[in-house]
């Protein structure tokens, strides 16, 4: 039997202030930036739990609702939900923390993949996952119906093999009645 790890092997936390150089014309933390950091965190942890080199396969829809101002202290959480063969989802949680005014809001949350690859980047076998509570078994179970919409979409599955899919969008019958 192969490698298992736990979830908490691979819990990253890193920690930022935004700067002027970080900023749009309002001040506000460039998205761009926003996602270089999100990309790091994770790659961080998919590397804890490869213990690998690691490439960015795909980052999910990831959605500017907050604003994060000149001056805040950014919080960046990225944990391995769950791993398949050569690749690994990870999740990642932000916050934006305003220290003087005392206030902590959270801002962002998204899945990337990263894959585990060797010196001349083919990908590589990862150890399981094993999730240790509700939570963590939550998001593993979940990890299986995103990773087949990724692969849908990005077109590396035909929808009719992505099972877990149909029961949540029941097109099931859509795709039973193309000709
Ligand atoms: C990601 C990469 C290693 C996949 O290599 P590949 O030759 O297509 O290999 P495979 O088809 O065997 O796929 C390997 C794994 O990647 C996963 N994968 C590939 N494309 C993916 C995507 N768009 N989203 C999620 N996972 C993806 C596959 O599902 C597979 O996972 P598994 O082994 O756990 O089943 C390759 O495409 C690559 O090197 N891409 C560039 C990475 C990079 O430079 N990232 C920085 C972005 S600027």
């Amino acid at each position: 039997m192969g490698k298992v790890k736990k979830v908490q092997e691979s819990e990253v936390i890193m920690t930022e202030m935004v700067l002027p150089n970080d900023t749009n014309t309002l001040n506000n933390l460039m998205g761009g930036k926003l996602m270089h950091w999100m990309d790091i965190v994770g790659a961080i942890a998919a590397q804890k739990h490869s213990n690998r080199i690691v490439v960015t396969a795909s980052a999910d829809n990831i959605s500017f609702k907050h604003p994060i101002a000149l001056g805040n202290v950014v919080t960046l959480k990225a944990q391995v939900t769950r791993s398949f063969n050569s690749s690994m989802e990870v999740y990642i949680e932000v916050w934006a923390e305003d220290i003087p005014a005392n206030t902590k809001t959270k801002t962002h949350r998204a899945f990337f993949t990263f894959v585990a690859v060797d010196q001349n980047g083919r990908p590589i076998e990862v150890p399981k996952l094993e999730p240790s509570n509700e939570e963590e078994q939550e998001l593993f179970d979940g990890a299986l119906r995103r990773r087949q919409l990724r692969l849908v979409l990005a077109k590396r599955m035909d929808p009719k093999d992505a099972v877990e899919l149909k029961s949540i969008f029941g097109f099931e019958e859509v795709i039973e009645k193309r000709p």
